[in-house]
């Protein structure tokens, strides 16, 4: 596949945000994964569209602007909530209902299940083991931990972070 080939599903973006982004920077390669950090912060996904003008500006191959931005952890290339909810499915968390407490967060969010929510509110994903099993089923949200999550408390939770 060759660079052309690449398509833009997306809407397209507001590129004023970027502007200032790429006016803190070098133009140049070794400022990729800076602009890329911004982007994500900014953005809260790394757009197809916003990729591309990064590919442009910083004169970076597309091929290679898309390698590192699925590469790395914290950058996603799907839209992300505003507040992300992480639900434990470690073995401990598991045998501890954690399923009951996902499909309860779900439910709540009227989702089928992980995603993001239509408002770009919420992202709801399923993790492995968060290293924390004596407090098992545990949610994470944003980088809150939750202990002993009942799928009863689930609307409670929610309701702390709405009201932010
Ligand atoms: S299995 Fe959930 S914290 Fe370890």
């Amino acid at each position: 596949m060759s660079n052309a080939d690449i398509v833009t599903p997306q809407a397209a973006h507001d590129f004023t945000k970027l502007e200032k982004i790429l006016a803190k920077y070098p133009r140049n390669e070794a400022s990729l994964i800076m602009v890329l950090q911004d982007v994500q912060d900014e953005y809260r996904f790394l757009p197809c569209d916003v990729l591309i003008e990064v590919s442009k500006v910083l004169d970076v191959p597309k091929a290679k602007v898309f390698a590192v931005g699925t590469f790395y952890k914290a950058f996603s290339l799907e839209p992300q909530g505003r507040v992300n909810i992480k639900v434990c499915m470690g073995t401990a968390c598991h045998v501890r209902g954690a399923q009951m407490v996902m499909e309860s967060l779900a439910r709540e969010l009227e989702m089928d299940g992980p995603g993001t929510t239509k408002d770009l509110e919420f992202t709801l994903e399923t993790v492995n083991c968060v290293g924390a099993c004596g407090m098992a089923p545990v949610v994470v949200v944003d980088d809150k931990y939750h202990a002993e999550v009942k799928p009863e408390r689930v609307e409670k939770l929610l309701k702390t972070k709405e009201a932010k």
